[in-house]
């Protein structure tokens, strides 16, 4: 029964770690917002982290009433197939190999998706066919639907989760709620098969005594090792 169960928690840390069933999130962040939002989001999930970088730092998207961002969407609107219409953006070297579920954090810039996360999609976006998409928007107010239009044109052939996820200044502060709302709706854990989201819900329970044997069930006294916790029933 011991080695059953040990051969069980061994499995159960094997399948946690499953490259295959990894997931990497891609984010950019100009104010902050989305950076805040994967912090939230890999509080609840397990899960890499990339940050889109624009190559050319400081720049000031909002100046003279949103010039700058207004001529990069423009550009890319004008020509949305040609690379020279995308602002450049540091070197990536995440593989995409790793990963079965990728999930986009973006700002939403003139109802559509941020100049420099559509730059990393253009780049990147054949490599996600055939992958678990999943996308998060942030605005101050407009709704998303350009958003998801720009992603689905740059990533056609991603599998889309069933719902994306918009979150606005006013329910900024209620992102972890909202987060976990989508994360059940979209059935993270059965659509992508990694059983690892960060709740509360029974696993099923590792305990040891002191001396690192493996118990078959919870002492009614003493000191013990539960799910790598320690525990003391007096
Ligand atoms: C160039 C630019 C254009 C924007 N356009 C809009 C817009 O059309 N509608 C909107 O609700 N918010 C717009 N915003 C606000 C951002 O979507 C919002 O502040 C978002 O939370 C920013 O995310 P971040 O802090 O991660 O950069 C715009 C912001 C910038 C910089």
């Amino acid at each position: 029964m011991k080695k059953i169960m040990f051969l069980f928690c061994t499995m159960l840390t094997l399948l946690s770690t499953s490259a295959s069933s990894k997931t990497l999130v891609v984010y950019y962040s100009y104010t902050g917002n989305c950076r805040e939002i994967v912090t939230t989001l890999t509080s609840q999930i397990q899960a890499d982290v990339l940050e889109i970088q624009p190559a050319e730092k400081g720049l000031k998207y909002e100046a003279n009433n949103y010039a700058l961002g207004t001529q990069l969407l423009n550009a890319i609107k004008a020509n949305p197939n040609d690379a020279g219409s995308y602002p450049a953006i540091d070197p990536v070297t995440t593989s995409l190999n790793d990963y079965e579920t990728i999930i986009i954090v973006t700002p939403l810039w003139w109802s559509q998706m941020a100049a420099n996360m559509q730059t990393y999609l253009f780049n990147y976006g054949s490599q996600l066919a055939g992958k678990n998409i999943g996308l998060i928007v942030s605005s101050a107010s407009s709704g998303i639907s350009g958003v998801v239009d720009d992603c689905k044109r740059l990533v056609p052939d991603g599998k889309y989760f069933s719902e994306n996820l918009w979150i606005n200044h006013s329910n900024h502060s209620n992102r972890a709620t909202l987060i976990q709302n989508w994360l059940s709706a979209i059935n993270y854990n059965t659509v992508t098969g990694i059983n690892e989201t960060k709740t509360t819900t029974a696993a099923p329970t590792c305990i040891y005594d002191l001396g690192g044997r493996m118990l078959v069930k919870e002492p009614s006294k003493g000191i013990y090792i539960k799910n790598g916790k320690k525990v003391v029933i007096k």
